[in-house]
Order: structure tokens, then sequence, then C-alpha cells
């Protein structure tokens, strides 16, 4: 493995460009490569990054030898025969949330992670805002006691109509639950600090 990680990044629409800054600060990763199934678009992205390695077959970033990281950024029904490709390949793996539409895809992800040895992530973001991560730490430490119910809600009140790409059933393979519901589902309410070795 190379010291700095390289990248292909597959299904090059928004929230692929939303990934590129990331990618371009990190001293550790660089993108080499991109694939997506509509080919203008990708040349349109790959002139903007400054990535010449394109194929509109996922399966070329997939199998290049040269490539540790593959980043998928399509449509939620794509997710999970790409990133079980893409480990059965021996690539560490960033899928776009949801993971998948089912928890049947899901349990395939994890059975085909485990068998690789490589890191599957879902990318998450919230997770990391900083409110998150307080309350987190502030359950952990078993201030709050056992957690057995807790509500959240989102409301998208900008932003709509939606690009239509990602929100058709049959790209998402769900409605506003599977889209904006996994940014504040948690497992919270079954969280328990003592059963989880804290206070
Ligand atoms: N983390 C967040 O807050 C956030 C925000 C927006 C979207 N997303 C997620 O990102 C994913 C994509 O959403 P988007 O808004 O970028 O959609 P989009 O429609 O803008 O882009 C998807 C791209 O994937 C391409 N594509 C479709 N099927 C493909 C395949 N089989 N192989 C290769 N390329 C393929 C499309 O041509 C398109 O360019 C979804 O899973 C969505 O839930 C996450």
């Amino acid at each position: 493995m190379s010291t700095i990680l390289k990248v292909g990044v597959i299904g090059v629409g928004g929230i692929a460009k939303t990934h590129m800054p990331g990618w371009a600060a990190s001293e550790l990763a660089e993108v080499v490569a991109g694939s997506d199934v509509f080919g203008p678009a990708l040349e349109a992205w790959g002139a903007t990054h400054g990535v010449t390695r394109l194929s509109t077959d996922a399966a070329d970033i997939i199998n290049d030898p040269d490539i540790d990281i593959i980043d998928i950024c399509t449509p939620n029904m794509y997710h999970a025969p790409l990133a079980i490709a893409a480990l059965e390949a021996g690539k560490h793996v960033i899928c776009e949330k949801p993971l998948a539409p089912t928890p049947a895809d899901i349990r395939q992800m994890i059975a085909a992670r485990d068998a690789s040895g490589k890191t599957l992530m879902t990318a998450q973001h919230f997770r990391f805002k900083g409110s998150s991560k307080a309350l987190k730490a502030e359950i952990e430490s078993g201030s709050l006691g056992d957690i057995y119910h807790a509500r959240s809600w989102m409301l998208r009140r900008g932003w709509i109509p939606a690009r239509p790409g990602f929100i058709y059933k049959k790209n998402s393979g769900g409605g506003p639950t599977i889209d904006i519901g996994v940014h504040i589902l948690v497992s919270v309410t079954k969280y328990s600090p003592r059963a989880a070795g804290g206070v």
C-alpha cells in the first residue's frame, strides 16, 4: 500500500462534489480515479478536479490495483453491490448514507468487510458534529443514566424539489426516512452506559 492512499470515487453527482474538498485537504489520500454511468458528468467532474483516470464502468476503478479506497457516492440502491465488490477486491470503502436500503443488504456488506479485513465506513457526517460528540460523551459518562427513550426529528425546508436522481424510489429504495431519517435515527433508545462498561 502506498503512503498516500489512492482514492477512486464512484458516482460523481452532488455529494461527490462535497467530498472532494475533504479529499483535497487530506495529506494522507488523493483522488486518482472516478466512475459514473453518465459519461458527460464524469468528464466534467474529471476536468474540474484534475482526475484523468475515468471510466463509466465502476469495475475498472474497483479492480485497479493502484487504488486503496473506494468512495461510493451513487444513489442508495447501488451501495451494497459496489461496496461488496470493492471489499472483495481488497479496497477500503467509504459509502454514502444510508449504507443500503435494507438491513439484509447491510449485513452482507458487513460480512464482506469482515471477510476482507478492510474498513467499511458510512458517511454519516452528523456523528462528527460538535453537538453530537458532546452529547455522546455526556451519555457515555453516565450522567444521564440509562437512556430508554429519545426523540429526534428533521425537517427539510430548503432545496426542494431535490434533484430527482437519487429520490426516485428505484434509486433510493425509500422515502424521507431512509434519506434524512438515517441522519437522526440512532441506537440511543437501546443505549445503556452500564451495559457498555460505563458508570
Ligand atoms: N451525507 C449527506 O448529507 C448526503 C447528502 C446528499 C446525498 N447523500 C447521499 O449521496 C448519495 C448520492 O446522492 P447525490 O445527491 O450525490 O445524487 P446525484 O443524483 O446528484 O448523484 C449520483 C451520481 O451517481 C451516478 N450513478 C448512478 N448510478 C450509478 C452506478 N451504478 N455506478 C456509477 N455511478 C452511478 C449518477 O449518474 C450521478 O452522477 C445518496 O446515497 C444520498 O443518500 C448524502
